[in-house]
């Protein structure tokens, strides 16, 4: 039995890769440190509670103390880093939580990785990190594109993946890292855009769209991102970076509402308002996942329209999981967010 500490995995991917894991590796352990902010939700674990192959573990990755005893006594083989601060907006409201979870906090793991043997440690990125692709421009990001992070949440996931490669470098720990693209699905917190519009317009709420909603992202579903981190476990290589993207034609913020409002029987015209664009607005997302395909053979399978759908239905089906989310300090952040600026 391989021992495997998931962190941060009562969030949104994290919860997902569990589950998938769980169900295909009946000979692992699988332990999940996890801080329970705003976003991690136990809720998304329950079917697992008493699993004797899933143990969960509250605690913050910036805690020295409690990462080091965990290691210590749980000696892991592999570590698969989710944990952070994940949304953009609430990077740009306030950075100093990123720098810490996302920077220190990984800082922390990979110090006590280091110090007990830990045979592979996977690290999970974005393809955020790399910036923005213009308007009328036609590249993809890849492996060999460089680094040029926009917002304070792309900035301190490039300086945790800077920490990691620099930790296999000078300290020889094993190590990889998948810069991803935009991840949608089951359990998703309803602050990003795919949930926010579902639950919206189930709310009978507008969704708001941020300038003129021609920006596009590379929309993936979140089990191909468990499949493509499963080959990476399996079969990538210490030191090495893969990226990881969907199958999206090309399909604006706009166009995906408007699917959404299709799928819900609601007319766009009137349940979409254009609101003040974010700040520092990265206007393009495409991934060349090339050689994750050559190299280790993954390809995403799960198409969008197909798996928005199914993703609809999902939040329709389970209702007090988000409505649960959305009250408390989720109205307060909305308040932030998307009310009259002061
Ligand atoms: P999420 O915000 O849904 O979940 C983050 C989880 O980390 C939560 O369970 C939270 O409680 C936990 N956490 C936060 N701070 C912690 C701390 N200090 N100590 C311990 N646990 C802590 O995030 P997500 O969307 O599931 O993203 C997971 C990872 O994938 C992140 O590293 C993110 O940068 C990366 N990623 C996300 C996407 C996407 O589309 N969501 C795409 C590419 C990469
Ligand atoms: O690319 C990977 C990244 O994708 C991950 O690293 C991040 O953790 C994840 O949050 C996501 O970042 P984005 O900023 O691309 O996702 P978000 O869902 O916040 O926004 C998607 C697009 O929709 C973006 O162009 C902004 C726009 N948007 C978003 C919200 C929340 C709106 O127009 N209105 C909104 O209310």
């Amino acid at each position: 039995m391989a021992k495997i500490l998931v962190t941060g995995g009562a969030g949104f991917i994290g919860s997902n890769f569990i589950h998938y894991f769980h169900q295909n590796h009946p000979e692992d352990i699988i332990y999940n440190l996890d801080a329970l902010t705003y976003a991690g939700n136990l809720e998304n674990l329950k079917d697992l509670e008493n699993s004797d192959r899933y143990k969960f573990f509250h605690g913050d990755i910036t805690d020295v103390a409690l990462v080091n005893d965990l290691f210590e006594r749980g000696e892991f083989e592999t570590v698969v880093h989710f944990a952070a601060e994940s949304h953009v907006d609430r990077s740009i409201l306030d950075p100093s939580t990123f720098i810490k979870t996302n920077v220190l906090g990984t800082q922390v793991l990979l110090n006590a990785a280091l110090k007990t043997g830990v045979k592979r440690f996977h690290h999970i990125s974005t393809d955020e990190v790399f910036g923005a692709i213009e308007q009328g421009e036609d590249r993809k990001f890849n492996e060999n594109t460089n680094y040029a992070p926009n917002s304070p949440y792309a900035a301190s996931k490039a300086g945790s993946d800077h920490l990691v490669r620099a930790y296999g470098k000078t300290y020889n720990l094993e190590y990889t890292i998948s810069n991803c693209s935009n991840n949608f699905g089951p359990y998703m917190f309803p602050e990003k855009l795919i949930p926010l519009a579902i639950t919206n317009l189930l709310e009978g709420k507008k969704v708001p769209i941020y300038g003129k909603g021609d920006q596009s992202r590379d929309w993936l579903y979140v089990e191909d991102h468990a499949r493509a981190i499963e080959a990476i476990l399996e079969k990538g290589k210490s030191g090495e970076t893969y990226c990881v993207g969907g199958m999206t034609e090309e399909i604006t913020n706009l166009e995906v509402v408007k699917l959404i409002c299709g799928l819900l029987g609601k007319n766009p015209e009137q349940n979409i308002e254009f609101v003040t664009d974010r700040l520092g607005h990265d206007f393009k997302y495409v991934v060349d996942w090339s050689k994750i395909k050559n190299e280790l053979g993954f390809e995403p399978k799960y198409s969008f329209n197909e798996w928005l759908e199914k993703t609809v239905e999902w939040y329709k089906n389970n209702q007090s999981w988000w409505q649960n989310v959305k009250n408390g300090s989720y109205q307060e952040y909305y308040k932030q967010q998307y009310g009259p600026k002061k």
